[in-house]
C-alpha cells in the first residue's frame, strides 16, 4: 500500500499527516498481523564466499556477538526525577520560548513531564522498530537467493532479537514502561513485510529504516548522560552499522540489472519511507496526553525553521549518502534529488556512506577508546 501519490504530495500538509493517524490506531492490538506475499527461495548453490565483500560481513558478524543479559550494567540505578533526557536545545527553545508555540505557557514541572514521556516514546519507537527489523530480517533469509547473503542475515536476525531484548527490558526496567508504536512507523513496517520483491525488504529496511536508526542512536550515544543508556546504544550501533553495510552491498548489485522503470519505483519508495520517517518524529501520539491540540501542534513543528531542526536533519545522515552510493539519487531525471531536496536533506549527499564503515563502529575501536572509561 502506497499511502502517498509522491508525485502530487504535499509534505507540509499537516492533515495529509494526521490522516494517517487516524487510519492506523487500535490501542488494544497485542498481536499484528502483516500478509508477507514473498516467496520463500531455496538455492542449491552452497558455493561459499561468492560474494566476498557479504562474506567478510558474515565472518566479521560471527566474532562480534554481545550478550545483552550479561555484558550491559543492568544494575545501574535510572532516577526518573533526576534523570535528563537526551534532548535538543534548539527545539527546546523553539517548543517553550516562542510566544508563538501552543505550548509557551506550559509550567515547568509540566515541561519536565512532557520531555520524558516524549523521550520515552522516542525509545518505544526505537523498541518497536527493532522488532521491525527482526522480521523483516528473518524474511530476506528466506528470500534472497544468495547463500552469502542468507548466512549474513540469519546473524541479523540474532542481533535484532537482542536489540528488541534489551530496549524492551530498558524501558520497563529503567522507564516504567513505553508507548506503543507511532502509525507513520507502523504503516511503513507493514508496507515493508507486504512487499512481494526481496530487494525492496531492504531498501526499507537496511537502508531506511536502519540507516535512520545509526544516525538516531549516535545523535543520543554522545549526548546521554546516562551511562547505562549510554552503553547500550554503543553496543546496537556496532550491530546497525553492519546491518546498513548489508543493505548497501547487497542492493549495488541487485541495481546494476534494473530497468529505469524499476529503479524509479525505487526512488519513489525511498522517498515515501523517508517522509514517514521524517513524520514518525512529530509525537502525534503524546501531545493529547497533555491536552494539547495535535493537529496545532504537527503543523507548528512543521514550521520550525529548518537551520532549527538539528536532530531531524541529522537523521538523514546516512541515508542520503548510501541512496547515492546506490545510484538512487541521480538515476533517471534524477527524481529523488529533487524530492530530498524539497524536505531539505540532500546536503548531506556526500557524506560518507556506509558500505566500509562499519569496521569503525566495532566495539573496542577508535570510537570506543575515545570514551572516558564507560565499559564495565
Ligand atoms: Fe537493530
Ligand atoms: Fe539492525
Amino acid at each position: 500500500m502506497t499511502i502517498t501519490d509522491p508525485n502530487a504530495v504535499d509534505v507540509n500538509d499537516p492533515d495529509r499527516i494526521l490522516e494517517i493517524t487516524r487510519a492506523n490506531v487500535d490501542p488494544d492490538e497485542v498481536v499484528h498481523a502483516v500478509k508477507d506475499n514473498a516467496d520463500a527461495l531455496f538455492t542449491w548453490d552452497y558455493t561459499k564466499g561468492q560474494r566476498a565483500a557479504l562474506d567478510k560481513l558474515y565472518e566479521k558478524a560471527k566474532t562480534s556477538q554481545w550478550n545483552g543479559s550479561t555484558d550491559l550494567p543492568w544494575d545501574t540505578e535510572v532516577d526518573l526525577e533526576k534523570f535528563e533526557p537526551t534532548l535538543d536545545p534548539l527545539e527546546q527553545a523553539y517548543y517553550f520560548d516562542n510566544p508563538e508555540s501552543p505550548i509557551y505557557n506550559m509550567d515547568q514541572a509540566t515541561r519536565d513531564e512532557l520531555n520524558m514521556e516524549s523521550f520515552k516514546w522516542l525509545l518505544s519507537q526505537f523498541l518497536h522498530g527493532e522488532q521491525g527489523a527482526l522480521l523483516c530480517t528473518a524474511k530476506i533469509v528466506e528470500t534472497v537467493p544468495w547463500i552469502d547473503a542468507k548466512y549474513y542475515a540469519a546473524t541479523q536476525v540474532v542481533d535484532e532479537a537482542r536489540h528488541v531484548e534489551v530496549f524492551s527490558r530498558y524501558i520497563n526496567e529503567k522507564l516504567d514502561g513505553g508507548y506503543g508504536i507511532n502509525t507513520h512507523l507502523g504503516v511503513l513496517l507493514d508496507d515493508i513485510i507486504n512487499d512481494s520483491r526481496w530487494d525492496m525488504t531492504y531498501l526499507g529496511m537496511q537502508i531506511m529504516v536502519e540507516g535512520l536508526a545509526l544516525a538516531a542512536f549516535g545523535f543520543m550515544h554522545q549526548t546521554t548522560n546516562e551511562p547505562l543508556l549510554k552503553q547500550l546504544l554503543r553496543y546496537v550501533m556496532s550491530d546497525e552499522a553492519r546491518h546498513v553495510a548489508f543493505g548497501v552491498l547487497s542492493l549495488q548489485e541487485v541495481y546494476e540489472s534494473f530497468s529505469a522503470a524499476e529503479i524509479r519505483e525505487r526512488q519513489e519508495f525511498a522517498f515515501d519511507s523517508a517522509l514517514r520517517m521524517r513524520d514518525r518524529f512529530l509525537r502525534q501520539e503524546v501531545w493529547p496526553e497533555f491536552g494539547v491540540d495535535t493537529r496545532e501542534m504537527v503543523k507548528f513543528q512543521l514550521e520550525m525553521p529548518w537551520e532549527m531542526k538539528a536532530f531531524q536533519r541529522l537523521l538523514f545522515a546516512k541515508i542520503v549518502p548510501n541512496c547515492r552510493k546506490l545510484g538512487l539519487l541521480d538515476a533517471g531525471d534524477g527524481w529523488l534529488r529533487e524530492r530530498f531536496t524539497e524536505i531539505g536533506v540532500i546536503e548531506y549527499e556526500h557524506y560518507e556512506d556506509t558500505s566500509d564503515e562499519y569496521e569503525s563502529f566495532e566495539i573496542g575501536s577508535d570510537l570506543e577508546n575515545e570514551e572516558s572509561g564507560s565499559n564495565t
